[in-house]
C-alpha cells in the first residue's frame, strides 16, 4: 500500500513496521481495537485530532463529524485513529479561554509528535481551539487539514434573526437602559443558540475558520457549512480523503502557509470584517512558522480591501446566510485581483481555482468592491506614546463620527474596579469621555479576556448614548461592535504607557492617521512612573506561572516564548 516515493519510509512505519519488541508492542495494542493485521501494511496512520467536548458546545458534536473524516480516510486506503485534545469553551472557562490557547497548541504539538501518525486532521471550532491546534501542528509539520466545526443556525426570536454574541451585547445595553425586560432578556436565551456549531455572527471562530480557508489548509466553505447541515458531514468525508493524498504526496504544512498564504488569509479576513482576535492568532503562527509577518502588515495588507460581506457584527447577516450566497470562495472572488492565486490548497487545486466562477446567490449578502458594504474595513494599526508597540481597532464595527476622536480619559485600573463604578451616578462621564481600562493584558488579567468592548456607563445608556470610545490592552470579542481600541502594547501589567493613564488626561484618536496620543508631557509621565505603585500578586506556580515567565506581547502573538518556531516530527527514542 506504501506508494510514496521510492526509499521513503512512512514515519508510522518506523513504530508498526518493526518485526522486534517495539513493533510487537505497537501494532498488538491497537489490534485490541479491532484493527486487522494488515492495516499496518505500510498504510497512512492519520490522527484526528478531536476537540469535542460538551463543555465547548460549539464543538460538541465534533465527535459525529469525526466519523466522517474516517470513512473518507479509510475509504482512501488510510487508517484513522481519533485522539482528543484540550477543549477550549469560550462560554464556560475562566479567567479566558485565551490564557489556554498555547497550553493547547504545546498539547497538539507533542501529541502529534510523539505518535506514529502521518498526517493529521484537526477538528476543531470554538475560538481558542482552531488557532491552539493550528499553530501546534505547525511546529510539527505533518500533511494537516482544518475541519471547523461550522456556524450555529441563525438565531431567532420574536420573528426575526438574532445572532450570536453581537445581540447578546445589544440586549444587554437594553436591558440596562430599561428598554428589554429580564423576561424578554431570558427568553431570547433558547432562541439565539439553535443547533450545536460555533456563534453565527463573524465572530473569532468563524473568522478563522475563514483564515483556514484563506491559508489554502482547509476545503472550500469550511467557515460556513451550518455545524449540524449534511454538507459539514460531506466535507469531513471528504477531509478525510484529501488528508490521505497529502500524505502519500508528502504535502506539509509548511508547504501552505507561506507569506503569500498569510497575504490572502489577512485580505481575506479584512473583506469579511473578521474578528480583531485573528490578528493575535495569525501573528504567533506565523512565528510559528516563520514567516515574517508583522502586525503593521495588517494595516497595509488591508487597507485597499473594502468589507464584501455583509455579516455581523459589521454587517447585518448571520453565518448561514453567507453560505447561502456563496461563501468564503465567493467573497474571494471578488477581491480576486489582491490575492495570490497560485497559492496551493489542500484540496489539490489552487485558489485561483477554488474561487474561479465562484458564484454569488445573493448581493445583500456579499457586496462587490464597487458597491461594498462599507469602504473601510480590515484593521486600524495605532501607534503613539500610549502604544509604543501598536494597538488595533476595527473601523467597520466602529463608529464613523468617532474614528477621530479627543476626549478626557476616564480611567479604570482594572475589571473589577470598572465594574464597581462604571454605573455609578456620581462618575464624571459624558457622551465624549475616552473610557480607559488597564491590567487587562496576556499577563496582567491573565489571558487578556475579551472586555475591551466594555459596556457604557447606564446613565449615558438611558440619555440614548450607544457608543463611546473606549481603549485597553484587553481583547473584544469577535462578536463585539464599537469604536474600541484594544491590545494596547505594552500592556499596564509590564510597565506600558497605558498604566500611566489618569482619569482627566487628555486622549486623541486619530484613526485615519493611525495616531493614539496621550497628551501628558514626558516629565510628568515620568515622575508617574517613579511613584510608588502597587505590587501585582504573581502567580506562584503551575500553568499560569509559565504564561507569567514566557508570555509574549500582542505584537508578537501572544505565544509563549519558548513554543516560537518549530521542532519538526522526528522522534529519535523509542520508549519500549
Ligand atoms: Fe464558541 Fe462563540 S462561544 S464559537
Amino acid at each position: 500500500m506504501n506508494d510514496d516515493a521510492p526509499g521513503r519510509l512512512r514515519r508510522s512505519q518506523l513504530s508498526f513496521g518493526k518485526d522486534d519488541k517495539d513493533g510487537f508492542i505497537h501494532r498488538s495494542w491497537l489490534k485490541a481495537q479491532g484493527l486487522p493485521e494488515d492495516v499496518f501494511d505500510g498504510r497512512p496512520i492519520i490522527g484526528i485530532c478531536n476537540t469535542w467536548s460538551e463543555l465547548t458546545p460549539c464543538n460538541s458534536h465534533l465527535r459525529e463529524v469525526a466519523d466522517y473524516v474516517k470513512r473518507g480516510v479509510w475509504e482512501r486506503g488510510g487508517v484513522p485513529l481519533e485522539f482528543p485534545a484540550m477543549s477550549l469553551g469560550e462560554t464556560q472557562m475562566r479567567p479566558t479561554a485565551m490564557l489556554f490557547r498555547n497550553l493547547l497548541a504545546m498539547e497538539v504539538e507533542e501529541s502529534i509528535r510523539a505518535n506514529p501518525i502521518d498526517g493529521v486532521v484537526l477538528l476543531g471550532g470554538c475560538d481558542k481551539t482552531t488557532p491552539g491546534q493550528i499553530m501546534g501542528a505547525a511546529s510539527v509539520d505533518l500533511p494537516t487539514i482544518v475541519v471547523s466545526s461550522g456556524p450555529m443556525l441563525n438565531g431567532k426570536w420574536q420573528g426575526r434573526d438574532i445572532g450570536s454574541g453581537t445581540d447578546v451585547w445589544r440586549f444587554s445595553e437594553d436591558v440596562r437602559a430599561g428598554a428589554m425586560t429580564m423576561a424578554e432578556f431570558r427568553d431570547a436565551e433558547a432562541g439565539m443558540s439553535r443547533s450545536k456549531g460555533v456563534c453565527m455572527t463573524m465572530g473569532s471562530a468563524s473568522s478563522f475558520a475563514a483564515v483556514a480557508e484563506g491559508l489554502g489548509i482547509a476545503l472550500p466553505m469550511n467557515a460556513s457549512i451550518p455545524g449540524v447541515e449534511a454538507g459539514r458531514f460531506r466535507m469531513g468525508h471528504l477531509a478525510g480523503r484529501a488528508i490521505v493524498d497529502l500524505v502519500r504526496q508528502d504535502k506539509r504544512l509548511s508547504q501552505f502557509l507561506t507569506r503569500d498564504a498569510f497575504e490572502n488569509a489577512i485580505r481575506t479576513h479584512a473583506a469579511l470584517g473578521g474578528s480583531t482576535n485573528s490578528i493575535i492568532h495569525l501573528l504567533a503562527l506565523a512565528g510559528r512558522c516563520g514567516v515574517d509577518i508583522t502586525l503593521a502588515d495588517f494595516d497595509r495588507l488591508s487597507r485597499e480591501v473594502p468589507l464584501i460581506a455583509n455579516i455581523q457584527p459589521s454587517g447585518d447577516f448571520l453565518m448561514e446566510d453567507l453560505h447561502y450566497a456563496g461563501g468564503v470562495p465567493a467573497v474571494q472572488a471578488e477581491i480576486a485581483p489582491l490575492l495570490h492565486l497560485d497559492a496551493p490548497t489542500v484540496g489539490g487545486v489552487t485558489l485561483g481555482e477554488v474561487i474561479a466562477g465562484a458564484p454569488c446567490w445573493n448581493r445583500e449578502v456579499i457586496a462587490t468592491v464597487e458597491q461594498p458594504v462599507k469602504r473601510r474595513a480590515g484593521t486600524w494599526v495605532l501607534t503613539g506614546n500610549l502604544a509604543p508597540g501598536g494597538a488595533i481597532m476595527k473601523p467597520s464595527a466602529a463608529s464613523p463620527d468617532l474614528l477621530t476622536h479627543s476626549g478626557i480619559a476616564v480611567v479604570f485600573e482594572d475589571i473589577e474596579d470598572y465594574k464597581a463604578r462604571i454605573d455609578d451616578p456620581d462618575l464624571p462621564v459624558d457622551p465624549t469621555s475616552i473610557l480607559v481600562l488597564k491590567n487587562c493584558g496576556m499577563k496582567g488579567y491573565p489571558g487578556m479576556p475579551e472586555v475591551g468592548n466594555m459596556a457604557l456607563p447606564k446613565k449615558l445608556l438611558e440619555q440614548g448614548v450607544r457608543d463611546m470610545v473606549r481603549i485597553s490592552d484587553a481583547r473584544m470579542s469577535g462578536t463585539a461592535f464599537g469604536t474600541i481600541v484594544l491590545h494596547v502594547t505594552p500592556e499596564a501589567a509590564v510597565g506600558g504607557p497605558l498604566s500611566l493613564v489618569c482619569s482627566g488626561d487628555r486622549i486623541t484618536l486619530d484613526g485615519p492617521n493611525r495616531s493614539l496620543t496621550l497628551h501628558v508631557e514626558n516629565d510628568e509621565l515620568e515622575r508617574r512612573r517613579a511613584a510608588p505603585q502597587p505590587e501585582r500578586a504573581l502567580p506562584a506556580r503551575g500553568y499560569l506561572k509559565l504564561n507569567e515567565m514566557h508570555a509574549l506581547q500582542p505584537d508578537q502573538g501572544c505565544d509563549l516564548d519558548f513554543l516560537v518556531g518549530s521542532s519538526g516530527d522526528v522522534v529519535a527514542r523509542e520508549s519500549h
